[in-house]
């Protein structure tokens, strides 16, 4: 008997939710993977913007191994040394006090919000969030309800009831949609999934200023965008230096650099009752895994390794020189170059053949040796690791200037 390939183990046993591409992984280092028949790609998706520290990250594999030969898990039922170490550096970092919750993805950490909304809003009887159009916020029940996209909504009816989509970036479009029962503003700094759409300064500042006159919650999904990828810890403060303090704030992906974690953090402003960080008591909310040594000192080695290593001066550093030569290359294929430090989107112009102008370019790009993330039709994104070097930065700009000249225009329909 032969042995199945691992596209015949998927085809027959893995539940075919994904539009996965023909290409079985093997094996990782620094920003290079190699796929099961030994070609080396050069790995500028990060997993979709999760392998901070790029593959095999030496002093991360040896972190793993001597936690996990020491102690995996414990459940929340009792205390273990690098939970509470990791929600300590998680407050320095933010630099504004409060508490943090683990769990174990991004679309989990985005639960916790909605129930700390919803647990601020009980005493006041409101309970809607005001989400944005082109958002993304997870898979899960609430994460599709709280997405302002409708392909991810299809069928899934009922959805959760309270969310409330706006146009990104229009701040008059979200004062006039905040009524008795809004709760809360829920956003992405820099939307992902979106197609990479930075919000503005001045909207950031004008949601805090709205959350403020309306007694709602501000709250941050930085799962894609945080620790790190746009060149600061925090998203938010890339856009708006000063003047912009969240109350609340999600994180999965790049915070542990590939290791399942995701996590909430809330701030000491004062509640009816109790400051926000310490609103959800006791049996209020939970996780068997959140938190567990395992993936806690994953966390907190992926976020002292962005602090020894400068990752967020090479984050801005790398962005800023990528940025420029795409820009300055000026190519017809290329709409638009958009981003925020190593999260950058290129828009693509109508492309010969096949499919989706961001599949065609995905996969010849694939082909040539890159890898990069497509996002609705007509973007792809850069998401690279955040210890990239300045000689593999210019070694992908060189592929992707020959793909990107290489491939037809479609023609115009006169
Ligand atoms: C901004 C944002 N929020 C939430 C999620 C969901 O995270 P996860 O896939 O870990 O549940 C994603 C995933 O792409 C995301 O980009």
């Amino acid at each position: 008997m032969t042995t199945p390939s691992t596209a015949d183990l998927y085809r027959d046993y893995v539940m075919p939710t994904y539009g996965r591409f023909d290409l079985a992984l093997a094996r990782g280092e620094g920003t290079r993977v190699w796929d099961e028949a030994g070609k080396a790609y050069l790995d500028f998706g990060a997993g979709i913007a999760v392998c901070s520290l790029g593959h095999a990250h030496p002093k991360l594999a040896k972190v793993l191994a001597n936690q996990a030969s020491t102690l995996i898990h414990t459940s929340n039922l009792y205390l273990t040394r690098p939970q509470g170490e990791l929600a300590k550096l998680i407050a320095e970092l933010v630099g504004l006090g409060g508490k943090t919750f683990f769990c174990n993805s991004g679309a989990e950490a985005n639960e916790g919000l909605y129930k700390l909304a919803r647990k601020f809003g009980a005493p006041t009887g409101r309970h809607q969030i005001i989400t944005f159009t082109n958002s993304f916020h997870g898979r899960t029940l609430g994460g599709i309800s709280a997405t302002g996209q409708e392909k991810v909504k299809m069928d899934f009816a009922p959805l959760v009831e309270g969310f409330v989509h706006v146009p990104f970036n229009d701040l008059a479009a979200t004062e006039a949609a905040i009524t008795s029962k809004t709760v809360a503003i829920l956003l992405e700094p820099v939307q992902g999934e979106g197609g990479i759409n930075p919000a503005t300064p001045e909207f950031l500042k004008g949601v805090r200023e709205l959350c403020d006159k309306h007694d709602l919650l501000l709250m941050f999904d930085e799962v894609q965008c945080g620790f790190g990828r746009t060149g600061d810890w925090c998203a938010w403060k890339t856009i708006a230096p000063s003047g912009v303090e969240p109350d609340a704030v999600s994180w999965a992906k790049g915070i542990a650099s590939g290791v399942p974690l995701g996590a909430f953090w809330a701030g000491s402003r004062p509640t009816a009752s109790v400051p926000l960080c310490d609103l959800l008591g006791p049996g209020t909310h939970g996780t068997t895994y959140g938190g567990n040594p395992l993936v806690a000192a994953a966390g907190l080695t992926v976020l002292s390794i962005i602090q020894e290593e400068g990752l967020l001066e090479n984050a801005r550093e790398l962005g800023t020189h990528l940025m420029s030569e795409l820009v300055a290359m000026n190519l017809p294929t290329i709409r638009l170059v958009r981003g925020v430090g190593l999260m950058m989107g290129i828009e693509l112009n109508d492309l010969a053949g096949e499919g989706l102008p961001s599949m065609i370019a995905t996969k010849a790009l694939m082909a040539a040796g890159l890898l990069v993330i497509p996002s609705g039709e007509r973007t792809i994104r850069l998401l690279p690791p955040l210890n990239i070097s300045m000689s593999e930065a210019d070694e992908a700009l060189a592929i992707l200037k020959d793909i990107l000249l290489a491939v037809p225009l479609r023609e115009k329909i006169t």
